[in-house]
């Protein structure tokens, strides 16, 4: 196992109601005045949008708010909200929405008290070290970034979608509100897609070569087999509240660090399909259940010894002595499993059946550097070879 830092700041409350909390916990929190951040509609058709307000009102707390964050969010919402922030003196962000909503808030966040392009943080120009507080109400588990201190945003102009990983403590929520209820509203096809995104930030940090991580490969296994179970029980019935509250929990440990300490972690399968949905504007979950089951056929070819122990231990392949083919089926079943959840596991499938491959390729290894990921080195070669297989 490796040495790490591990700092998870943030307060979570989960719950039936826990959202008319909100204006206790950002008083708590010192909060004069809160800047809320929403979506396309969900949270006001929902009326929790009502709710919050009417939280932030009792406990006497200042708003303002910005609603219209799309997903795969932009960075002019990011521009706009930080106009917004600065002109009402609000020194919270309050993000009531999933990963793009959340993303947004953190990015104004971390805009606000600079006096530069908040676009140098995402491209590593300059270090996020200071931002206003984040509180998080969430409606979709998926992202995971109530419990991250990550942001993902896509720079329109020169179409890059880039992550800005601030140190520890800097941009994780201070709190993060998650009632499981919430999520009945939820499309099928974006709880499917959120299924997909949670599954594999687990994934990217299981494929690893960091020797003797038993506990953390025992966490990382069951909590798949849990979302799995869980998975079929919400599609079968949207309106299980406790099948909700397992995914949703799911969601926050398979991204806010528990399941990645001490072991190099790949990412490789994100980096990709970051590419994919700045282009297409597809949903990144769905992007996901096209990328990793190719990107995983490639590695198990190369370096099959974790793809063969994900095959045994999570979708119970029989042992055998070609670890090759076990790993195999074991990309096989994750592909099933996919289907069944209906989500795409091809670009046909995805709704982009000529994606421009050159320009995938090109912006990756522009992005992100000569190689990708860790579990296997990919080079620009390989990244094709990945792309094209999964036409
Ligand atoms: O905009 P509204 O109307 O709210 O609709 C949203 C949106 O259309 C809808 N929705 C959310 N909650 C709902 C609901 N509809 C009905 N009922 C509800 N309760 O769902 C759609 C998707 O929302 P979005 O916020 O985009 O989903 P998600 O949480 O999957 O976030 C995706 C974004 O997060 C980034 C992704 O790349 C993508 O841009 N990521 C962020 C990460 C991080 N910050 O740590 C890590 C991830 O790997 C990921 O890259
Ligand atoms: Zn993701």
């Amino acid at each position: 196992m490796n040495d790490f830092h591990f700092y998870t700041p943030t307060d979570y409350i989960f719950g039936k109601g826990a959202e008319m909390q909100v204006g206790a916990l950002a008083s708590k929190q010192g909060a004069r005045g809160v800047m809320i951040v929403y979506g396309g509609g969900s949270a006001v058709r929902s009326g929790l949008l009502g709710r919050v307000i009417q939280s932030l009102d009792e406990a006497g707390i200042a708003h303002c708010q910005m609603g219209g964050v799309q997903p795969n969010p932009v960075d002019k919402k990011v521009y706009e909200g930080i106009a917004i922030c600065r002109q009402a003196k609000a020194d919270m962000l309050l993000a009531v929405g999933g990963g793009s909503v959340i993303d947004t808030a953190k990015a104004i966040a971390v805009g606000v008290p600079y006096e530069g392009d908040f676009w140098d943080f995402y491209i590593d120009k300059v270090k996020a070290e200071k931002a206003l507080k984040v509180g998080v109400v969430l409606t979709i588990p998926a992202a995971g970034s109530e419990g991250s201190g990550n942001s993902v945003i896509t720079k329109v102009e020169t179409c890059q979608k880039l992550g800005l990983r601030a140190a520890p403590g800097v941009l994780n929520p201070v709190f993060s509100i998650l009632n499981p209820e919430l999520t009945f509203t939820l499309p099928p096809f974006q709880t499917a897609s959120g299924i997909a995104d949670m599954m594999v930030h687990i994934m990217e940090r299981y494929f690893t070569n960091t020797p003797s991580v038993e506990v953390s490969d025992r966490l990382c296994e069951g909590v798949l087999m849990a979302i799995i179970n869980e998975a079929y029980k919400v599609k079968q019935n949207p309106r299980d509240y406790e099948a909700r509250a397992n995914i949703m929990w799911c969601g926050t440990i398979a991204h806010n660090g528990t399941c990645g300490v001490g072991r190099e972690e790949d990412w490789a399968s994100h980096f990709m399909e970051h590419e994919v949905s700045a282009l297409y504007d597809v949903t990144h979950g769905a992007g996901l259940s096209v990328i990793v089951p190719a990107w995983m056929a490639f590695v198990a070819r190369r370096n099959p010894g974790k793809v063969a122990q994900f095959a045994r231990r999570v979708f119970n392949v029989p042992q055998a002595e070609d670890q090759v083919a076990v790993a195999m089926e074991g990309v096989e079943r994750l592909r099933e499993f996919f289907h069944d959840m209906g989500l795409p596991v091809n670009f046909r499938e995805l709704g982009v059946p000529r994606p421009d491959i050159d320009r995938l390729v090109e912006g990756l290894h522009h992005n992100k550097g000569e190689l990708v990921g860790f579990y296997v080195r990919l080079s620009a070669k390989d990244t094709r070879e990945i792309y094209e297989s999964a036409l």
